[in-house]
């Protein structure tokens, strides 16, 4: 074996190192023995700031997430300095999955400074020490564990009854009702905050229509000063429960799940109540072994409107999602990139500042889905995924969330041809969740047409249905257009 040579350039580059480092040493002698970075003097301020929301006693439980340990104390964290220093350098943690391309623009964002991810990886690298514990900050003071993020409540509500989920489930997706009588809400509430409670730890996302829910990663929700969902008066809360566990005996757990909620004084004080872009697609066929498959929604506005939130929703075969802005004037916006997306993190993106967006603004919504094995998360990469509740068929959803001068919102559920969707009724529709509509699930407008839709006499309208009668009314309607065009150059010749 032949001794590697130095190259006589290498040497002088150094020799030069060399002096500039005695040089700077004369100048300041920290450089040459820095001070050591020690947890009370350095890394405690950071986890504080960064990592407690969830690694504490009774960290936050964002949908089921729960953080495994508590990094307060020197104690706690030693034991996992070199986890700490992976999983910040890849940036797996703080839990993010937004492109840096986004950075700054969310109020809600959690990420690393490079200073802050090298100052944790050089603490762990020097043997991790704990200083001088005088150097410590102030510990910070958490809700208790009945406590909510959201302060005091006004209201929380509960399903009625506490549930059992059986040794035997694994999945289970079942419904709950709440009753909201006159004293509790006797007139319509204008909602400033919203809190899940899971109530055990086999919940895996709570859907309450109106409400919103959480799925895993979730944040409560907290209006900025003068923005309102609205809770009608006298109206029951549905509560659409997804349970997911191991299955086996001993497994089985109590649940009732409950939600805390703060509400306006008064009417007054709201300026906008908060919309949702419903945009979704309902129609698809992921086929088994895809890598790159594309969904494409989009959503027009029709006024001036400011956008509050996005939250990308996709399953198990989820890889990417992208909402991006075509202005009236042409020009082009990506409004939020995720390039990695994560079941396990249903990340509000919530604005820090809103999005203006003009009048004609279309936002094209795109989800990618992975159906290989390649994708680790996969339950089967042999089957054809179809849109369906359980986690492991499959959605194509984005949440956007928006307010407008009118304070009014906008039929959702737009087809690509233009009309209603009748793909998303169906889904809506379906509370037996077999990926049909009975008549007795029709809502009552739909139920006029049903026999029509229903071509092949089953009885039920399934997707294919939907999908053709979508469009047979945008035919219609492109009929009436050309009528109304003819009548009306008919009438102008006379
Ligand atoms: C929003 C909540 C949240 C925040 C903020 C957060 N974590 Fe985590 N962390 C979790 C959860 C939940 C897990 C376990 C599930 C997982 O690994 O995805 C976890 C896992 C970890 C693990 C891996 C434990 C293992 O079993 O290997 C480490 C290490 C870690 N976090 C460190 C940090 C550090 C350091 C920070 C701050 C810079 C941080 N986390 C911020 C929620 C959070």
């Amino acid at each position: 074996m032949t001794r590697p040579q130095i190259s006589s350039v290498t040497r002088l580059v150094a020799l030069g190192a060399l002096a500039s480092l005695a040089l700077s040493g004369v100048a300041s002698a920290a450089a040459v023995d820095p001070e050591p970075i020690t947890f009370y003097g350095d890394v405690a301020a950071v986890l504080q700031q960064e990592c407690q929301v969830c690694h504490r006693p009774n960290g936050a439980n964002l949908g089921g997430m729960v953080a495994p340990m508590a990094l307060t104390t020197y104690e706690e964290t030693r034991p996992w300095a070199r986890s700490i220093a992976r999983v910040v350098a890849s940036r797996e943690m703080p839990p993010w999955d937004a492109s840096p391309e986004q950075h700054g623009l969310f109020a809600n964002e959690r990420t690393l400074t490079q200073e802050e991810i090298d100052l944790l990886v050089n603490w762990a690298k020097s043997g991790a020490p704990a200083g001088n514990p005088a150097d410590a900050p102030e510990p910070l003071e958490w809700p208790s564990e009945d406590g909510w993020l959201i302060g005091e409540p006004d209201l929380v509500l509960q399903f009625d009854e506490p549930y059992f989920v059986e040794d035997d489930v694994e999945d289970l997706y079942i419904y709950f009702k709440t009753t909201i009588t006159e004293e509790m809400v006797p007139e319509d509430r204008y909602v400033k905050a919203i809190e899940f409670r899971p109530g055990s730890s086999v919940v895996h996302h709570i859907i309450v229509p109106g409400l919103g829910g959480i799925a895993p990663g979730n944040d409560p929700v907290i209006h900025a000063d003068g923005l309102a969902d609205v809770l009608r008066a006298g109206r029951d809360l549905q509560w659409q429960m997804h349970y997911h566990k191991e299955p086996g005996p001993g497994t089985g757990k109590w649940d009732q799940s409950s939600v805390a909620l703060k509400f306006y004084d008064s009417e007054e004080e709201v300026k906008h109540k908060v919309f949702n872009a419903d945009m979704g697609k309902y129609d698809f066929a992921v086929p088994a072994g895809a890598t790159d498959y594309t969904i494409q929604t989009e959503w027009t506005f029709p006024t001036d409107s400011e956008i509050v939130s996005y939250l990308p929703h996709m399953h198990l075969r989820g890889k990417a999602a992208k909402y991006e802005a075509y202005y009236p004037d042409g020009s082009h916006e990506v409004l939020l990139d995720v390039p990695n997306y994560d079941f396990n993190w249903q990340t509000t993106y919530l604005y820090k500042e809103r999005k203006k967006v003009p009048a004609g603004t279309r936002v094209l919504l795109t989800t990618v889905f992975d159906n290989s094995a390649g994708n680790l998360a996969n339950p089967d990469p042999t089957v054809t995924v179809r849109w369906g509740e359980p986690t492991t068929d499959e959605m194509s959803y984005g949440f956007m969330a928006y307010i407008n001068e009118e304070n009014e919102g906008h039929v959702a559920f737009t087809s690509d041809e233009g009309g209603i969707d009748l793909t998303a009724i169906v889904a809506m529709a379906d509370e037996s969740r077999d990926g049909k509509m009975q008549l007795d699930e029709a809502p009552g407008m739909v139920k006029q047409y049903f026999e029509m839709m229903d071509e092949n006499k089953d009885g039920a309208v399934d997707m294919e249905e939907a999908k053709a009668a979508n469009a047979f009314l945008a035919q219609m309607a492109e009929q009436r257009e050309r009528a109304e065009a003819t009548a009306a150059g008919a009438a102008g010749g006379e």
